[in-house]
């Protein structure tokens, strides 16, 4: 992707479903005996992933503009190939819901990810306690469930997304209620509660930490929204904040960016709030933000880190960031000191100095969020910035550059030759 900057974003943005809603529900839909018809899925390579993975296991899934179908009444197979796994980590979230409809599955562990490693250890001690028999050898998990799954009290250590979604899809039919507690507190389990419930499930409590399950026989299928995607929202604002525009976003849940919003008036943005949209204006100067903890929702969200750090790079002064739910969640600013910013990390702790102004380069995308840092600073920056790496991109933006390009940036995806590529490996090697 090349971008040529400075170049301020100003006009209307639409933001797209939740990539981290649409996985879990396409994997809630392997438990409907009937059709399922799922609006607002954005066209991402998560998504397509997951979709692979329905089609393996013997679904029938079909796409209309931004709807998908799927029929999962010819659901046969339980397994899911170790390439489809490793594709996507976040496939764990299907075990609750094959087990549930199969009594059987078959996965490869779900490996490490950009973000450090990311164990599934709760998932599967959730699913033990829920009478899901597991057996790990060379590195796939062999499941088998006696008859149905049984509900059952069970409690986080930690309030893990995925965890939270594995038992409820687990729970969802099985023998008797699931009291889950310090569960997760997103808005995509809400989400997900709500698709249940329109299929006939008894999910009560999402949203707080404490979630009950009272299993049912079957579920059929629904029709539903998914809702807005809230790290493309803030990753928007953040682009429009770092170029210094003004931007008005569509379809929008401000309620979603409750603990996001004041981070940007904290860095001089002015802001109006409406239900579905939300308009902001960027400061001549952005101040900097004392300090920024991620935190499970309703906190600030682990995803927005890497887009509000690129941005909070040309405050005048410094931001404290405190990452406390990944591990290496600041792979990113190593490419962002190539553009100028000055970021020191230590451990869990980074602090962002601002600079005055920040100066194009060519820059590799680590991860998918650490990727949108990239486009939010390249925007910002003077002259060319050349970002490779953009599979990590579409694994949650839905046409980025186009929505930048129509707001005023001058961003494109290049096509590069092995040649090209053969200089920037011998470039980069001469630092
Ligand atoms: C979901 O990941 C999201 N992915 C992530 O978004 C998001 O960053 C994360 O939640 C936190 O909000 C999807 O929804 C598909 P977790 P998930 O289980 O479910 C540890 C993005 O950029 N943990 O809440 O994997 C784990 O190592 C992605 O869109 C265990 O120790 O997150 C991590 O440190 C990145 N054992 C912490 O909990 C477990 O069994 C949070 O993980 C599970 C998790």
């Amino acid at each position: 992707m090349r971008i040529d900057g400075p170049c301020k974003l100003n006009g209307e943005l639409r933001v797209h479903g939740a990539k981290n809603s649409t996985l879990p529900l396409l994997a809630a839909s392997l438990l409907c005996k009937t059709e399922v018809v799922l609006h607002n899925c954005p066209r991402l390579s998560d998504v397509e992933t997951a979709v692979r993975i329905l089609k393996t296991l013997g679904c029938r899934v079909k796409r209309e503009e931004e709807t998908l179908l799927i029929d999962s009444s010819s659901l046969q197979g339980g397994e899911i190939p170790e390439t489809l796994m490793r594709e996507m980590r976040s496939s764990i979230v299907f075990l609750g819901a094959i087990v549930s409809r199969l009594g059987k599955a078959r996965l490869s562990f779900p490996g490490g990810c950009e973000l450090g490693p990311r164990p599934i250890d709760l998932h599967l001690a959730a699913l033990r306690r829920m009478g899901l028999q597991i057996t790990e050898d060379h590195g796939c998990l062999d499941c088998t469930v006696p008859g149905r799954l049984t509900g059952c009290p069970i409690s986080l250590s930690f309030p893990s997304v995925g965890a939270t979604e594995n038992v409820m899809l687990a729970a969802a039919c099985a023998k008797g209620t699931t009291v889950l507690s310090n569960a997760a507190r997103e808005p995509e389990i809400v989400d997900l509660a709500d698709f249940l419930n329109a299929c006939g499930a008894h999910v009560s409590g999402a949203g707080g930490s404490e979630i009950v399950i009272e299993g049912v026989p079957s579920l059929h299928g629904c029709e539903h929204r998914v809702i807005p995607d809230r790290i493309v929202a803030a990753t928007y604002l953040a682009a429009a904040a770092a170029s210094g525009g003004e931007v008005l976003l569509h379809d929008v849940e401000c309620a979603h960016l409750r603990l996001v919003l004041p981070v940007f008036e904290e860095a001089g943005c002015s802001m109006k709030v409406m239900q579905n949209q939300l308009w902001l204006c960027a400061p001549e100067r952005l101040r900097p933000v004392k300090c920024i903890r991620t935190l499970p929702y309703p906190g600030f969200p682990t995803d927005a880190q890497a887009p509000v750090m690129a941005m909070l790079c040309l405050a005048d002064g410094a931001s404290v960031f405190v990452e406390n739910i990944f591990e290496n969640r600041y792979k990113y600013t190593g490419e962002l000191l190539r553009l100028g910013a000055r970021i020191k990390v230590e451990g869990r702790v980074a602090v962002a100095e601002g600079v005055k102004s920040l100066s194009g380069a060519s820059v590799q995308a680590p991860d998918l969020r650490g990727g949108a840092a990239l486009v939010v600073a390249g925007l910002a920056s003077e002259g060319t910035t050349l970002i490779s790496g953009l599979h990590h991109l579409d694994r949650g933006y839905e046409g980025l550059e186009k929505a930048f390009s129509e707001t005023g940036a001058r961003i494109q995806r290049e096509k590069i030759t092995l040649e090209d590529r053969k200089e920037e490996k011998d470039a980069a090697s001469t630092f």
